[in-house]
């Protein structure tokens, strides 16, 4: 059935849904647009801030009635208020005394480890992928969480094709890809559905792809965030234990201060500082040799060093890092004897060392 008809039957399905107040969900303003992609279904429905508890019946009855009508796709109704993201949603309890939800481990995983960067373009996803993959080769269990909702890029680094397949009791089966389980929002939208997601949206639909994912025993999860310091951050860091925070920079992006908003926000919220990546952080040409540093090489062990952060390492800026992204197929993977794996490994070598991860 094309998606659009789904998308009617689902909305037509869930109209009668009584909301707070005596009236129905279709007629109420809050209700999302119907987001149908080959397998999920997805929608929010947007509440005052304080009312996501009263609203938390009709947030069961409508996940029902989607479900009857969504021709066997996950359904992920997110319950979303714009004014305070990541304190909402089906997940929050209904009375807690802080009016904060506790922070929770995450099914299956020891270790929850989120790769962040002040800005977008510094090579974040490449580090998280290839670090789970030298975490891999130290003999962990590692999964790679896609949290970039607005510009997912794990499924081309890992070359992932197709959907996630849905189980019997409702949860994601995580794709995998050379030994690294994974699961990204771009494995299950099309085109540029992504821009579509709001703010709160994208939160809650975070906490379901998290949460709602059968992980299995996992040593690790790298959790590949956007850039910057927006909602999804924060509700990553205010819903999950997490072990900590890597940061990843050019060396230009720390001369600049965008690096250091990021760690500034992760200290504010608690979460620990694993340490520092710099990432593009000198050249060799292919052809002599010779090491350029072009972006002004050891601004963020520098950096890391001012602001007590632990250094983890530097990337060379290198064609085959690129190059293999692009393939699908990670340098740390195919080319594990090469220069570019050693530097993630080593780096991967030291973030197991330093005691963050147990
Ligand atoms: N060390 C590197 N050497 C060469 N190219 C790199 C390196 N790191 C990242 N890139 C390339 O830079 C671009 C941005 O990387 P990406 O990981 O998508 O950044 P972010 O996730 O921070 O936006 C990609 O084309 C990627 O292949
Ligand atoms: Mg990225």
């Amino acid at each position: 059935m094309a998606d659009n008809q789904t998308a009617a039957l689902v909305r037509a399905a869930i109209a009668n849904v009584d909301i707070p107040g005596g009236d129905k969900l279709g007629a109420y303003k809050g209700l999302s647009e119907i987001i149908v992609t080959p397998s999920a279904v997805a929608f929010a429905i947007s509440v005052e801030p304080g009312m996501e508890g009263a609203f938390g019946p009709a947030r069961a009855d409508a996940q029902r009635a989607a479900e009857a009508a969504s021709g066997g796709r996950k359904v992920l109704v997110s319950l979303t208020s714009d004014k305070a993201p990541g304190k909402t949603g089906q997940q929050a309890p209904q009375a807690h005394g802080s009016g904060i939800p506790p922070k929770t481990l995450v099914n299956g995983v020891k270790h929850v480890v989120a790769i962040a960067s002040g800005k977008g373009g510094v090579g974040k996803s490449t580090v998280a992928v290839n670090l789970a993959l030298g975490l891999k080769a130290l003999g962990r269990k590692v999964g790679v969480l896609d949290a970039d909702l607005y510009g997912p890029s794990v499924p081309r680094l890992l070359g992932l094709e197709g959907q996630p397949v849905v189980r019997e009791d409702e949860l994601f089966t995580p794709m995998s890809a050379y030994g690294l389980e994974a699961m990204s929002i771009g494995s299950m939208l099309q085109g540029d559905q992504a821009v579509i997601w709001r703010g709160p949206m994208a939160a809650s639909a975070l906490r379901q792809l998290l949460r709602e994912t059968a992980w299995g025993d996992l040593d690790i999860l790298i959790v590949d965030l956007p850039p910057g310091t927006g909602d999804i951050q924060l509700s990553l860091c205010q819903q999950v234990e997490l072990a900590g925070a890597v940061i990843v920079s050019t060396p230009q992006d720390l001369a600049l201060i965008d690096a250091r908003k990021a760690m500034d926000m992760f200290k504010k919220l608690s979460v620990p500082l694993i340490g520092l990546v710099e990432n593009m952080s000198y050249f060799v040409a292919p052809d002599t040799g010779n090491r350029y540093d072009i972006f002004g090489h050891g601004g963020a062990r520098s950096a890391a060093d001012e602001l007590g952060v632990p250094f983890l390492g530097e990337i060379p800026l290198h064609m085959a890092v690129r190059e293999q992204s692009d393939l699908g197929a990670p340098v740390t993977a195919v080319m594990s004897d090469g220069p570019e794996a050693a530097a993630f490994n080593a780096i991967a070598a030291r973030l197991l060392s330093g005691g963050a991860l147990g």
